[in-house]
């Protein structure tokens, strides 16, 4: 039986965990991510890995990383949520740990962990949206993981959706991430909830009162309980979202969209917003087939179990 570990690597935690070839997770450890400093979240996956290959005879190791990674699958080149530049990142971890590291974008990750054995199992062209921090994505095309001619493709959380827009973590203005993320959700009910309009109120209570403890999982569970304030925060992200994917169908005509990230465990009160704009923005619609948009199915663990195998099979 062939091991090896996949770690996902984001703004708030570390996941890593031995899986093996059926995509079965057979142990898993979560640390705190040290987000801003670049040479703790290197010792904090050094610790994970070398834990979890203590215990468990790995061959190789898969890190998922939110950034743009080189064809080589080794450096991290930027990242718009994260402190990395110019970073070797393979050849740091290899230097550290005896063990032959990959370095994979974690939204291309997670697309593949969910074709292979998720929510897109049975399609060859893929294309996952996740919706955490920042806005992710990864394609796969006739069964094979696109990367671009230089590795960074896919990232569709930086596509122009409002000229002139929002500034995002990457510089530029208008992204897609700074109107369909959590950061985006967080940012904006925190928003109408700072000019004490009574719409946001019951979230304000929620909150203890304090605008700025406001979080994603709140807004979800206060939308969860039903109130309208929430839920609309919700659709409104969703609309930005189903618009997007409307947009990269016309270019990619994926056969299943699947929706991960942290935010997508507001399940419906997501995802029906956004099938329903990718059904009215979709061109040629109702006279062409329209991509079911689905959960993730492996959860918060797609990454790192796409991180494995694309170790496996590096
Ligand atoms: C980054 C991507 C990453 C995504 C999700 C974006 O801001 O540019 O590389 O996949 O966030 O973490
Ligand atoms: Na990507
Ligand atoms: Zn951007």
């Amino acid at each position: 039986m062939s091991l090896t570990i996949g770690v996902d690597v984001g703004g708030t935690k570390i996941l890593g965990g031995v899986v093996d070839e059926d995509g079965k997770v057979l142990e898993e450890l979560r640390v705190v991510s040290p987000a801003t400093d670049v040479a703790a979240i290197e010792e904090a996956i050094t610790r994970l890995v070398v834990e979890l290959s203590g215990r468990h005879a790995v061959e190789a190791v898969g890190v998922g990383a939110a950034g743009y990674i080189d064809k080589g699958r080794s450096v991290v080149m930027f990242a718009p949520n994260l402190a990395w530049r110019d970073l070797d990142l393979r050849r740091e971890l290899e230097e550290r740990v005896p063990l032959p590291f990959v370095v994979e974008n974690d939204a291309n990750a997670a697309a593949w962990g969910e074709f292979r054995y998720g929510a897109g199992e049975e399609f060859d062209d893929l294309l996952l949206v996740t919706v955490g921090t920042g806005v992710g994505g990864g394609i796969v095309h006739d069964g094979r993981l696109f990367r671009g001619g230089y590795g960074v493709g896919g990232e569709i959380g930086h596509m122009r959706v409002v000229p002139d827009g929002i500034l995002c973590g990457c510089g530029n203005r208008g992204c897609l991430e700074s109107y369909g993320s959590g950061s985006a959700l967080v940012r904006e009910a925190r928003a109408v909830a700072t000019t004490g309009s009574p719409f946001a109120r019951t979230l304000l209570d929620r909150a203890g009162g304090d605008p700025a403890a406001i979080t994603g999982p709140l807004v979800t569970e206060c939308a969860e309980a039903g109130d309208p304030f929430c839920v609309e925060q919700l659709a409104n992200l969703g609309t930005w979202l189903g618009d997007g994917i409307a947009s990269l169908a016309a270019v990619l005509d994926p056969a299943v969209v699947v929706i991960g990230g942290g935010v997508s465990a507001a399940g419906d009160l997501l995802l029906d917003p956004i099938r329903a704009a990718f059904a009215r923005q979709l061109t040629g619609r109702g006279h062409r087939p329209l991509a079911e948009v689905r959960p993730a199915v492996l959860g918060n663990r797609a990454g790192l179990i796409g991180a494995a195998d694309l170790a496996r099979h590096r």
